[in-house]
């Protein structure tokens, strides 16, 4: 039975699992063995395809769906994610987004920040939702938590610095500010988003995910930072609010992205994936 006592751990082994590989692998209570095929009570994965003869819930089959894709491509990845209404909102004039999304749909939040090496918001997320950034719902890994505050304006009052995980800022400003756990990395403001990310390259991690917000994701497209862009869209209408993109003004449609995509359903949801760099 995949449980959330388990997933994680499937899902770090398919990460970690060679490009070429089948996979197959014996599930238990809380434990997952890589095994031979023909075992009983095996998951068994086959180029992208799930074979099962163990229990598994329609939420947790959904999310293997939308990672296991992205978990095969072994590439780095930068992936944005943002949930939305059917009309493009991610929260309300007042910063209110909870929630937009069925509330089952942070499994698989946490499921995708478990593959996450580094976890990137704007330190306007911070000061509206106030989130932690981790995987509690699974019992993942946490991933490095990245907050991009360009005025340095965040304070210790935010849960990510009470927690005792590691948190980076980077930031443009000269201010001089301890924050608990955490590293400052100030930048040039010249060019701070390209300086933003040749620092994080450095890092050298393989996934990374950006939760948002608006301001920063557009931001990071505009850069032509972001490989793999998730809508998961509610059907639901706002009407009014904080739209999910605000990109470069373009003045005709064939400058408008048209990438490659591909759709899931997620509890009566869809995902859409927008590949933005192949
Ligand atoms: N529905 C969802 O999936 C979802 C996800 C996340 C957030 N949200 C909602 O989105 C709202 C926040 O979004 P937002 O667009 O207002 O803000 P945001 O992207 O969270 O944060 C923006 C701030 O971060 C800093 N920043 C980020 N990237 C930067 C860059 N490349 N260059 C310079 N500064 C950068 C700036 O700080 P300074 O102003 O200090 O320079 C900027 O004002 C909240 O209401 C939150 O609830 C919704």
């Amino acid at each position: 039975m995949i449980t959330s006592q388990n997933i994680a751990k499937l899902l770090e082994n398919i990460k970690n699992s060679k490009e070429t590989e089948n996979l197959y692998f014996s599930i238990s209570k809380s434990v997952i063995k890589k095994t031979t095929r023909n075992k009983k009570h095996n998951l068994s994965l086959i180029k992208n395809n799930i074979e099962t003869d163990f229990k598994i819930s329609s939420l947790y089959k959904s999310i293997l769906d939308i990672l296991i894709p992205i978990l095969r491509k072994k590439k780095k990845l930068t992936i944005a994610q943002l949930g939305q209404s059917i009309d493009g909102r991610i929260a309300l004039n007042n910063g209110n987004s909870h929630y937009i999304n069925n509330k089952k749909g942070i499994h698989y939040l946490h499921c995708l920040r478990s593959i996450s090496d580094a976890i990137i918001v704007g330190s306007n997320t911070i000061k509206k939702d106030d989130p932690q950034l981790t995987t509690r719902k699974i019992k993942g890994n946490n991933p490095r938590r990245i907050i991009i505050d360009g005025s340095l304006s965040l304070t210790n009052n935010y849960k990510i610095f009470n927690d005792g995980y590691k948190n980076i800022i980077f930031t443009k400003s000269k201010k001089n500010k301890i924050l608990n756990n955490t590293t400052i990395i100030k930048l040039d403001k010249k060019n701070f988003t390209k300086n933003i990310i040749d620092q994080i390259n450095k890092l050298e991690y393989r996934y990374i995910l950006i939760e948002g917000g608006s301001k920063t994701i557009s931001e990071l497209i505009n850069n032509k930072y972001i490989d793999l862009l998730q809508f998961i869209i509610a059907p639901i209408v706002i009407g009014s609010g904080i739209n999910s993109l605000n990109l470069k003004e373009i003045v005709n449609l064939n400058k408008a992205l048209r990438p490659k995509f591909s759709y899931n359903i997620l509890e009566k949801e869809l995902v859409v994936n927008l590949f933005l760099n192949s």
